[in-house]
């Protein structure tokens, strides 16, 4: 036990990211059955959507589960109605302030975690009084910080900056990479890229496909003038690659990007046009597994190598 899985009553300090158009009820029960923490993702559902998600989990589920919810959402109150009304005990928020909703889902008996990627918004969060704070590197799948500040560096300062229960997130999808974070003071990771290509995703089988085909060097961080997102090379990356290069602004890129590309790369699995969301850990994993078998893969390989490195000193 530690203060993570003790805040979210949970057997494994592993919580799987809210993710676009891959975490629905599926995915997030999977991962609750198996002892991590579950978050169902509402960034790509409409609010009557979340609503059944969030009942068919509880019919999957006995365990404790959480929704995520970016703050930038366009319906954020109808949202927040729907997670009290349907008692949800734990939000996960992100891309936002977290003294918009935090105080008020606290209320409510909601725990809150927000997420961060740097150490000045982990003092703000603390300001804002959240329950635990996720620490993303920019090594991490989705949108991400500005500053590209990675896993390692991050977290000992997070560390630093407050002593509130502490998530890695960002390029965690083995047991070995959780260990290096808790030494580096996280007491839980957030895996977002290992559980969008495991079986129980509702990612497209394309998309899965095509992440578990990548390597080392596959991925690139784009889009910083609107909101950087890491994404797959190649497709519709090209044409965003080169409109950078030549310096495009913030509105060339929107119009560029235009509506529903997400969905149409990640969900319907067209990778010419769609915008391919993943982080560069995928780079590591070639096979598409079940929740269950990369939870316990996980567990085993951390609890080997703590024993491994236990008796390690050099005097
Ligand atoms: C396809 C995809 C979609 C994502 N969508 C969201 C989202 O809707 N909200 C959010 O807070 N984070 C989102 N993330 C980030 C994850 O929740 C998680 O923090 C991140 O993936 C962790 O890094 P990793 O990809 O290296 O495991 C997304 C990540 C991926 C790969």
């Amino acid at each position: 036990m530690n203060r993570i899985s003790e805040l979210f009553n949970i057997t494994y300090p592993i919580i799987q990211g809210g993710m676009v158009w891959c975490s629905g009820w599926k995915l997030a029960s999977a991962v609750s059955n198996a002892g991590g923490l579950g978050l169902i993702g509402a960034g790509s559902m409409h609010p009557e959507v979340l609503r059944e998600h969030i009942r068919k989990c509880k019919d999957a589920t006995d365990k404790p589960f959480g929704v995520n919810v970016p703050l930038m959402y366009p319906e954020i109150e109808t949202i927040m109605n729907i997670l009290i009304d349907e008692e949800v005990k734990i939000v996960f928020t992100s891309a936002g302030n977290p003294k918009a909703w935090t105080k008020h889902l606290q209320e409510k008996g909601i725990k809150v975690a927000h997420v961060v990627s740097s150490s000045k918004f982990a003092v703000k969060c603390e300001e804002a009084g959240v329950d635990a704070i996720v620490a993303e590197g920019f090594e991490a799948g989705g949108h991400n910080g500005r500053e590209e500040t990675t896993t390692l560096c991050l977290i000992p300062a997070v560390r630093k900056a407050t002593s509130l229960p502490l998530i890695a997130a960002g390029g965690i999808g083995t047991g070995e990479a959780m260990l290096a974070t808790f030494a580096l003071g996280a007491e839980g990771v957030q895996i977002g890229t290992r559980f969008a290509l495991t079986k129980e995703s509702s990612a497209h089988e394309s998309f899965k496909r095509l992440c578990l085909s990548l390597n080392e060097g596959d991925t690139k961080l784009l889009l910083k003038k609107l909101a950087p997102t890491r994404l797959v090379k190649g497709g519709f990356t090209t044409a965003v690659e080169e409109a950078e290069a030549r310096g495009a602004s913030a509105e060339e890129l929107r119009a560029l990007l235009g509506k529903g590309r997400a969905k149409k790369g990640i969900f319907e699995g067209n990778l010419e046009e769609g915008e391919l969301e993943i982080g560069q850990v995928a780079a590591l994993f070639k096979e598409e597994q079940s929740v269950s078998e990369v939870i316990a893969e996980i567990m085993t390989d951390f609890n080997k190598k703590t024993k491994e490195l236990s008796g390690m000193s050099f005097i």
